[in-house]
């Protein structure tokens, strides 16, 4: 076994320590006044940090707390940020600006900063300086130290900003705790090596590192025996997982040993690179029993220059291929991609590209984002940036093109009956029950709420570009 990425256990039994500390005080505190504390977890960002959130839901459980929904009543806040977009940024600042109150209202309220936005040097000075209410702030490397910095600001009192770990290691046995008892999400690899121009994740999470089999394996078994529906397996470039560690096996021989396990399962992964999405996996998919006939191919651009300045590493020649191979041995997979719209030098010839492209794969659903310079990345250093007003225009013609592209997608599927996994009642539309299909489109219908966490048969009556709507069978 190859134990290079991984964090020596002793590490994670060291926190062991403080938590049962924790737990003692905070059992202590429930037995004195008949309250138990409460934590509330704020995630920004991706699944990578939903699955990471989950692990502060289960450290906090471990620690004593139990877990609230609204921060108002909440005796530790944990806000879990990103750091993709400037957006993303602002909108934790914000909220992070407004539980200034809470914590004027209840000083012993502890709140706590963590993930890919706090990793950066930068941000880490405006929490210390602009927001001095602030106890403790760690970043994605330390996420398994909470517990210490907890015990840290409560014996010392001091604010407690965790320097960075050097290397980024796979901490394994935290434990973990999941809002469904249905969908999970479970990391294989942590971090990223591809460096595309625009992009903060390999600022932020570090070189790429895979789990082992045999722990992926153990962890998808047990959700499987434990009822869970729908398995997401999420890396940032899940192609490459295994090559890190130099294992003897790479994605698909690992999507090969989870098909095996038994049981009524769906398994799904994101986000492959197209730059090494390869046959093998696309033939173990087409002939597996529990991998989901689902791709999401993120394209970024449909121009070749642009591509080459995004350091993408393929073409659209190359991409394409890809496509096809797949189309050929999955007839039904549904295809969905990320396009950035706007990135320095972009010409107008580049983004008609980038249309003409959608025009000819035909994407399922499409992730558009506005290029948005990110601190420290080669292509925020570029000169050729391209004007507000010209990104948005561009990205409403982008969402006007795929929105007619994705209506023609859905209506083929209009009185065909698929099998849904059933989300209770539908939180934007709540006279409807909610779910999702194979390819992962959203289905609407009048449901009970025994149907939640269940597969139903769903006959499509109506689609639109973006949900299918009809009735169960
Ligand atoms: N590892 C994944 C995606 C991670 S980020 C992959 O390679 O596909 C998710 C998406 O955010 C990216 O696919 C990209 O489309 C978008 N994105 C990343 N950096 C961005 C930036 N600086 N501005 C706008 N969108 C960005
Ligand atoms: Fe970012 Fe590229 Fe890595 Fe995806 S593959 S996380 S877009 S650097
Ligand atoms: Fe954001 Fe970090 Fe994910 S930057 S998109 S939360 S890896």
């Amino acid at each position: 076994m190859n134990e290079k990425n991984i964090l020596p256990r002793e590490e994670v039994a060291a926190q062991e320590v403080y938590t049962l500390r924790l737990r003692q005080e905070n059992d202590a505190y429930a037995t004195e006044t008949g309250r138990r504390r409460k934590a509330f977890v704020l995630t920004f960002g991706c699944q990578q940090n939903e699955a990471d959130s989950e692990k502060l839901a289960g450290m906090s459980l471990s620690m004593g707390y139990v877990l609230t929904q609204t921060p108002d009543d909440a005796d530790l806040i944990l806000v879990n940020t990103c750091a993709i977009r400037e957006h993303a940024e602002q909108k934790a600042l914000s909220i992070i600006g407004q539980y200034k109150h809470l914590k004027a209202k209840n000083p012993s309220l502890l709140i706590g900063v963590c993930g890919c936005m706090v990793t950066q040097e930068h941000r880490k000075d405006d929490i210390k300086h602009r927001y001095p209410y602030v106890d403790f702030v760690f970043g994605t490397s330390s996420l398994h130290r909470l517990p210490q910095l907890i015990c840290q600001k409560i014996e010392h009192g001091k604010r407690v900003f965790c320097p960075e770990e050097s290397e980024y290691l796979v901490a394994e046995g935290l434990p973990i705790h999941s809002e469904s008892s249905y969908r999970a999400w479970v990391s294989i690899m942590y971090g990223c090596n591809n460096f595309c121009s625009y992009c903060i994740v390999p600022y932020v999470r570090g070189r790429e590192r895979s789990r082992e089999m045999g722990e992926i394996v153990r962890e998808v078994s047990e959700l499987v025996n434990n009822g869970y529906r729908d398995i997401t397996l999420l890396g940032q470039n899940v192609n490459s997982y295994g090559k890190d560690s130099g294992y003897p096996y790479d994605f698909a021989d690992l999507l090969c040993e989870l098909d095996k396990i038994e049981g009524d399962f769906l398994l799904r992964f994101m986000t492959s690179h197209p730059k090494d999405a390869s046959r093998k996996l696309i033939d173990v998919m087409a002939a597996s029993k529990h991998v989901a006939h689902q791709f999401h191919l993120p394209m970024q651009s449909g121009s070749d220059p642009i591509l080459r300045a995004m350091n993408r590493h393929y073409d659209t020649t190359k991409y394409l291929d890809t496509v096809n191979y797949m189309r050929e041995k999955m007839p039904d997979v549904t295809l969905t991609s990320d396009i950035i719209v706007g990135f320095p030098g972009e010409s107008e010839e580049d983004f008609e590209a980038t249309l003409a492209m959608l025009e000819r794969v035909r994407f399922d659903m499409l992730y558009s984002f506005i290029y948005s310079p990110r601190k420290g990345t080669p292509a925020a250093e570029k000169e050729d940036q391209i004007p507000p007003a010209v990104k948005s225009a561009r990205f409403e013609r982008l969402l006007a093109t795929q929105n007619a592209i994705a209506l023609e997608k859905n209506q083929p599927l209009v009185q065909k009956t698929l099998r849904v996994l059933c989300d209770g009642v539908s939180k934007n539309n709540p006279a409807l029950y909610a779910g999702r299909t194979e390819g992962n489109k959203i289905a609407f219908f009048e449901g009970t709420p025994d149907d939640t966490g269940k597969y139903v048969d769903f006959l499509v009556e109506r689609a639109d570009a973006f949900a299918l709507y009809g009735k169960k069978i």
